[in-house]
């Protein structure tokens, strides 16, 4: 039997799932870029780590122009990264490991390469292969401005112009993201049959579930009205789905149509949304009963490290998702968003204090595996990587540095490629002498090494792996309820799960003494004599 699964609690409600960046993880080859035989040799380091999952990025046949987010064959493995052969071979060998397997579903848009993008170039205005996207006339004369004032997310319109059928200047197509990314129309049957046989074509392979890649966006509103305020692509400047991209109740018809297909499979597969919406009233209508299974919470992301935003997005969230039967879903850190210990270690004239930023990030961590629900932990974070800043300009990857006109750098600094160890070409991350990384690794990349961290009992790797070992052991963690002993506006957080558990965390500026306990179970660091530093979260059973 594979992880937790109890007949009470299904495996998803409080799993531990540690998220795979592919290209990113370990080259098993040489090429410079991570691989699915790199990820199943280490599937031993996963498994020691204590996780129950791995959510990994889109793994499909791509061009690669947003590192796989721009899916041209979705049956298909990206061959830099092997085979459906290593994909099958990979699910077998992690359920072998007690660990399911996630793969990532790019459902909003799909790559310019896809068979059905190059078929609606041909087809040409009004064809059916072309009512798979959203075509449109441009407008003003010449239909030479695009059809509405919308904004892509790495910059620049959303629209882009084709030729039209005698090679003049024709229709314009939409593409929330990169223009290599047109949008699919989720008003259109066959859209929706194919992700429908996508869907199925995974879990016939053993999939466990998927995460839901923008899973906010996908429905449009087919009038294509002009956003007053162009920046805004959630939704929050708008009422509850009136946003023309975002956050649409329609969406929520394909998730229940998702839902019951996945309920058709054995062994309890699920899906965890990627919804950026404006409030987690919003969030909770994606994991409401018959729709998907859980949604990333990135208000408690988003949080600044401070005890009242903390607290708020905790009691808020688990009030919203609790209401509609939905376990809650936490997240520090993804391949989206800076690293942590930069994050919380971010001064206000922009620098960052790493050896700050590294202790708030392992209490942060500390915090987050006692709350109820299910954890994310993304690759590196268990080493504590900190961002690279630095990266040349010539060498960033990321879409949003050319779209934006080289003004945002984008989020390459959170997918450099692993050190594994101190030595070697590329820290372990290739065979020694293969091609550089697919990013440069700076040189203090091997302090954070796993090898260095595996044998150094403060490191952060060292605190993680207890953790979750204490976690998986403890009956009060995973699902359950939470009870406040701390005060709202107290700088020290404190609170119970179940009779005998207690987490404190301390956000004030100076020690304070621990509540009366039976026994310290984990701190995020040393105790000073007694006292819970600032920025140190604690672990303690309680009679
Ligand atoms: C999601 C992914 C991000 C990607 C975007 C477009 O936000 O997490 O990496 O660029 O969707 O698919």
């Amino acid at each position: 039997m594979i992880g937790r699964v109890t007949t009470e609690t299904p495996w998803w409600r409080d799993a531990v799932i540690y998220q795979v960046y592919i290209r990113s993880f370990a080259d098993s080859d040489g090429d410079g870029i991570g691989d699915l035989a790199g990820l199943t040799d280490r599937l031993g380091y996963l498994a020691d780590l204590g996780v129950d999952a791995v959510w990994i990025n889109p793994w499909y046949a791509s061009p690669q122009v947003d590192n796989g987010y721009d899916v041209a064959d979705y049956r298909a493995v990206e061959p830099a990264y092997g085979t459906l052969a290593d994909a099958e071979k990979l699910i077998a060998r992690a359920h072998e490991h007690g660990l399911r397997v996630i793969p990532d579903l790019v459902p909003n848009h799909l790559s310019a390469e896809h068979a059905w993008f190059r078929e609606a170039l041909a087809a040409g205005p009004g064809s059916p292969e072309r009512a798979r996207f959203v075509f449109r006339p441009g407008r003003g004369p010449d239909g030479a401005e695009p059809p509405t004032n919308w904004r892509a997310h790495f910059g620049g319109p959303a629209w882009t112009r084709v030729a039209g059928p005698d090679g003049g200047p024709g229709e314009w197509y939409l593409h929330l993201f990169d223009p290599g990314q047109p949008d699919l129309d989720w008003r259109n049957a066959e859209v929706r049959a194919e992700f429908e046989s996508v869907l199925r074509f995974w879990f016939d392979r053993g999939v466990d579930g998927f995460r839901v890649d923008v899973a906010h966006g996908l429905v449009k509103d087919p009038g294509l009205p002009d956003l007053a305020d162009v920046d805004d692509l959630t939704g929050a400047s708008l009422g509850p789905g009136a946003h023309p991209f975002a956050d649409r109740d329609e969406v929520q018809e394909i998730y229940e149509s998702w839902r019951r297909i996945a309920e058709e499979y054995p062994g309890a597969r699920m899906f965890v949304a990627e919804a950026w919406v404006p409030s987690p009233e919003r969030l909770a209508r994606y994991v409401s009963p018959g729709r998907l299974h859980t949604a990333f919470n990135f208000d408690f992301l988003l949080a600044p490290w401070e005890p009242a935003a903390l607290r708020e997005a905790i009691d808020t969230t688990t009030g919203y998702l609790h209401g509609v039967g939905a376990p809650a879903t936490w997240v520090l850190e993804n391949h989206d968003v800076v690293r942590a210990p930069s994050r919380y270690g971010r001064r206000r004239d922009g620098a960052v204090d790493v050896a700050l930023g590294e202790r708030r990030a392992r209490a942060a961590f500390v915090l987050m595996a006692a709350l109820p629900g299910g954890v994310y932990v993304y690759q590196g974070q268990e080493l504590g990587l900190p961002q690279v800043d630095d990266i040349p300009d010539e060498a960033l990857r990321d879409p949003t540095w050319e779209r934006s006109g080289h003004t945002e750098r984008g989020r390459d600094g959170s997918r450099v490629p692993l050190p594994w160890t101190a030595g070697g070409s590329s820290f372990g991350f290739g065979p020694d002498g293969g091609d550089a990384p697919w990013l440069p690794q700076p040189d203090w990349f091997g302090r954070y090494a796993v090898d260095v961290e595996s044998d150094d009992a403060g490191s952060t790797l060292a605190l993680v792996r207890a953790a979750l070992a204490r976690r998986a052991a403890l009956d009060a963690l995973g699902e359950g309820p939470l009870t406040w002993e701390s005060e709202p506006g107290d700088p020290v957080l404190s609170f119970r799960r179940g009779p005998g558990f207690a987490c404190v965390v301390n956000l004030a500026a100076a020690p304070v003494p621990l509540p009366e306990h039976a026994e310290v179970l984990l701190t995020s660091a040393p105790l000073d004599d007694g006292l819970l530093p600032a920025d140190c979260a604690v672990w303690l059973s309680v009679g």
